[in-house]
């Protein structure tokens, strides 16, 4: 068995997702990887609406096609991390929010989670058909950069976020094609 897995939310996490998001809002930590879930208190709601944002033909038209995974480490089954994958890129992304957005729980920070998740995430990036991944960070959040370098991150340029009024570095990771 893998030590650690990334799954579809499903009802068997509903509890672990709002626990995730408790930690999230008492930390106060920006919950990212996450789509919606901070405005959202019902996980079953949640769970629901991240499966109708992976189709075309279901997502809300002001959000481009995503999946979201859940990072579970197996031998006790706790979510650890979430990852979200954007297919495309609209014009927010592409300057700023780039393909992928991730988050660990607090309490399991500096164990290389983030670095192992993305990681994971990478191959189903090739699956859906994106080689050059997109991945921004705020400058300074050395976690995430770090994490961006370790999985291959090359940097391009850093831009001002007007709306959240940050600066963010971006990065792009060239991934194989699968043939
Ligand atoms: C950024 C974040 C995802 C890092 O998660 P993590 O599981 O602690 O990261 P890892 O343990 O995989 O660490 C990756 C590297 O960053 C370093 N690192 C992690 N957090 C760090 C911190 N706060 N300060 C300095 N270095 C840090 C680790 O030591 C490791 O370095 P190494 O490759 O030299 O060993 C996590 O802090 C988080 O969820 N923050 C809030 C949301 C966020 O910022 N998401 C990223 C959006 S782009």
């Amino acid at each position: 068995m893998e030590d650690y897995i990334l799954i579809k939310p499903t009802m068997e996490y509903a509890e672990q997702i709002a626990e995730y998001r408790k930690a999230f809002l008492e930390s106060g930590d920006s919950m990212d990887g996450t789509g919606p879930l901070r405005r959202m208190t019902d996980p079953g709601e949640y769970i629901s609406f991240c499966e109708t944002c992976e189709m075309r033909a279901t997502v809300p038209e002001n959000l481009v096609p995503a999946t979201q995974f859940l990072f579970i480490r197996t031998f006790d089954n706790k979510l650890v991390g979430m990852i979200q994958i954007r297919h495309e890129l609209n014009d927010f992304l592409k300057l700023y929010g780039g393909h992928i957005g991730y988050s660990v729980r607090p309490g399991e920070r500096r164990k290389g989670y983030a670095r192992k998740m993305l990681k994971k995430a990478l191959p189903y990036c090739a699956e859906i058909g994106i080689n050059k991944v997109l991945v921004t960070c705020i400058a300074g959040n050395v976690g995430s950069e770090k994490t961006i370098l370790a999985n291959g991150g090359v940097y391009e340029s850093t831009v001002y976020e007007p709306g959240a009024k940050v600066n963010l570095k971006r990065f792009w990771i060239a991934i194989n094609p699968i043939c």
